[in-house]
């Protein structure tokens, strides 16, 4: 039995984050249930998630026992996982995670359908720092509404930021609690301001490391490898390009609407963004990738520079 008492959990997205969280939420044990929007997303999600579950496997052996996990049990975890194209089909679930993209519309969209279709359980947002109290407003059930933000590559990555809304009943807190220490997840409290406490001081730090290449103070492979001095385990520019460049917009200017101009994201990474290269997921960004392995520095960016 899970801590949490759940047993179904609904994720809408199977993008970079959705996929990573069913994996972990079907590895723990529940019945999940993914939606995104045509069946070739869900087999493009689906067929990642299938390699991340080998990989695991692949180091269970490596590592004679030690680390990952058995093919029985990544067999296991795939039976427990079913995709749909319909929201419908997730009404049916102990509780969702919505993971779509940083776009507040397009989530308020999201809660208001499920609340049309009559969904009336935990409603948890893996947003990375719209206001967690303005998207329960359009869900309606402010009490059953929080934020849980997981951190980019889920399986691997212990921290989940939660974040309560102003209307976040202490019984939907205690569950959302619960349900990160079923999914081997540690929780971290953040209160529901833009960015919450990690993208409030992420944001500033990718954009200031943007700004360090496009002055031409040093290029994108000097500036990650400087900021490994600091303990680090991987530079921001690389850090972005896992993150997704649209992503990295989208919290600068949820960051830029509520604290200023500050968090405005940088020329270079609008321009990346604006020319389709959104970083590991697409193959460029600052750097090439080739199958989420960097290759080399994308020449775009080397020959980019302001002032
Ligand atoms: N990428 C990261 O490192 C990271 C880290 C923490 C949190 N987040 C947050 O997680 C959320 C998802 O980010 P991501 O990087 O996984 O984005 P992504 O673009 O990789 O994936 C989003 C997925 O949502 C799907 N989608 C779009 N509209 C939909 C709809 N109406 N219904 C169902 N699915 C829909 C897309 O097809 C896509 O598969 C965002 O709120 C983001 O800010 C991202």
């Amino acid at each position: 039995m899970s801590k949490s008492g759940l047993k179904k959990i609904g994720v809408i997205g199977i993008g970079t984050m959705g996929n990573g969280i069913a994996q972990v939420a079907a590895q723990s044990g529940f019945e999940v249930v993914i939606t995104d929007i045509n069946a070739e997303v869900l087999e493009k999600g689906m067929g990642n998630m299938s390699r991340s579950l080998d990989r695991l496997v692949k180091a269970y052996a490596k590592s004679e026992g030690a680390k990952g996990i058995t093919e029985e049990a990544k067999n296991e975890a795939l039976g427990r996982l079913s995709t749909t194209t319909e929201l419908a089909d997730l009404v049916s679930c102990d509780l969702i995670i919505e993971a779509a993209p940083e776009i507040p519309e397009l989530k308020e969209g999201i809660n208001r359908n499920l609340a049309e279709l009559g969904y009336d359980k935990v409603l948890a947002t893996n947003t990375s720092g719209i206001s967690v109290t303005r998207l329960a407003a359009a869900y309606g059930k402010p009490e059953l509404y929080m934020g849980m933000h997981f951190m980019n590559p889920v399986p691997m990555q212990k921290g989940v930021e939660i974040i309560r809304g102003l209307g976040t009943s202490q019984e939907t807190y205690d569950l959302i609690v619960n349900l990160c220490h079923d999914l081997g997840k540690i929780e971290i409290p953040a209160e529901d301001k833009a960015g919450f406490a990690i993208n409030r001081m992420f944001v500033p730090f990718v954009n200031e490391a943007i700004r360090v290449v496009e002055e031409g103070i040093a290029g994108v492979e000097d500036a990650d490898k400087v900021t490994l001095c600091l303990g680090h385990k991987m530079g921001p520019l690389m850090t972005a390009d896992f993150v997704g460049l649209d992503v990295m917009v989208f919290i600068c200017n949820v960051l830029e609407e509520e604290f200023g101009s500050f968090y405005k994201p940088t020329s270079l990474l609008k321009r990346l963004v604006e020319s389709g290269q959104l970083g590991a997921k697409s193959g460029r960004g600052f750097y090439v990738w080739e199958g989420f392995k960097p290759v080399g520095i994308n020449p775009d960016v080397a020959r980019y520079r302001i002032g």
